[in-house]
């Protein structure tokens, strides 16, 4: 007996010695130590031993087990370092590679010139605004004073989705949106895409961006309206900037102005830059239209108000300096790079 336990003992330690992989290892383990394996088989014919030979045959297959489950247990671990070890060499980091390069994008002339508008009028107390893109109608033209058939709608060619929904033309309808939800007093800007059906040139695109802004109150008069702008437009071109106010008309404002700027690249002597004239043209503005205040519900008897509209390309093309608003478009990063 004591012998086939020896023999049991050798074969199994050197079939363990062979096994190359843990699952070999478990093969080893079922074969000798499992249920049917060789030393369970063993205790199983116990009952042919003499009794007063059992305890010591027993302690016998008991050294046997242990000294075999002892070799398993040291073969797995060695078996496990070893291949952490071959698995930390084949992934390796070499740190003297040369790194890939992530390329960070750069913020959009638009964007910045946006961030700069809203920096100068959040500063004097105005809460930035947005309406829909997809816009009825009724806000882009009926309650800006421009009913159907009337001549200032064949100015803005426009994308119909329908014959009550259309791509907005401008930003003038977040007014009438901002004025119906009869919060007052109101400060706003509200800047936002628009479309019209415009031929792709230096200084067009059938998409593009403008800043409308609102304020109604009490007692506000054109003397505000000239005011804000004036400082405004000083922020934003420097402190030197002048400003002319030109009687101009839009449907919705009255008196209604368009704004220059004087040149600030020749300082209003006249240039290239400004067509030898020694101003440029920014914006449009005026005091609200009384009916325009009265279709919105508020009482033109008690409040007045004013409107600006400034178009993004416009500024940031002026400020930047570039000469074709397609390059605005084209998102080249070596472009964009430059502001
Ligand atoms: N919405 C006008 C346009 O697209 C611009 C404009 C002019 C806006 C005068 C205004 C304004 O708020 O008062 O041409």
């Amino acid at each position: 007996m004591k012998d086939k336990l020896e023999q049991i003992k050798e074969e199994a330690i050197a079939q363990i010695q062979a096994a190359d992989v843990p699952e070999k290892l478990n093969e080893v383990r079922v074969k000798f130590l499992g249920k049917k394996g060789e030393l369970t088989a063993v205790l199983k014919g116990m009952k042919d031993v003499a009794p007063e030979d059992r305890p010591k045959v027993g302690q016998l297959v008991n050294e046997t087990r242990a000294a075999i489950e002892n070799v398993l247990e040291e073969s797995k671990t060695m078996m496990e370092k070893v291949l952490r070890e071959a698995k930390l060499k084949a992934e390796v980091i070499d740190v003297t590679l040369p790194s890939k390069k992530n390329t960070v994008g750069h913020r959009h002339p638009n964007t910045i010139a946006l961030e700069e508008v809203e920096r100068i009028f959040v500063g004097m107390g105005y809460e930035v605004v947005e309406g829909p893109e997809v816009e009825y109608d009724l806000y882009n033209f009926e309650k800006l004073n421009i009913p159907a058939d009337h001549p200032a709608k064949d100015e803005q060619d426009t994308f119909y989705i329908n014959k009550d929904i259309v791509l907005r033309t401008q930003t003038s309808p977040v007014q009438a949106r901002v004025m119906e939800q009869g919060k007052l007093p109101i400060r706003m800007i509200a800047p936002g895409r628009v479309f019209r059906y415009d031929e792709v040139d230096a200084t067009h695109s059938p998409s593009f961006h403008q800043i409308e802004g609102l304020v109604i109150d009490k007692n506000i008069s054109f003397a505000d309206l000239k005011g804000t702008l004036e400082v405004f437009a000083k922020e934003l071109f420097g402190p030197e900037t002048k400003t002319k106010f030109r009687p101009h008309h839009f449907p919705f404002t009255e008196p209604s102005a368009e704004v220059d700027v004087s040149c600030f690249k020749c300082g209003g002597k006249g240039c290239r830059f400004c067509k030898g004239s020694g101003w440029i043209e920014i914006l449009g503005c005026g005091m609200v239209h009384p009916h325009v205040l009265e279709m919105c519900g508020i009482d033109p008897e008690e409040y007045s108000g004013f409107a600006f509209g400034v178009g993004l390309e416009r500024i940031a093309l002026l400020k930047y300096e570039i000469d074709d608003m397609r390059l605005l478009y084209e998102n080249d990063i070596r472009f964009l790079k430059q502001f």
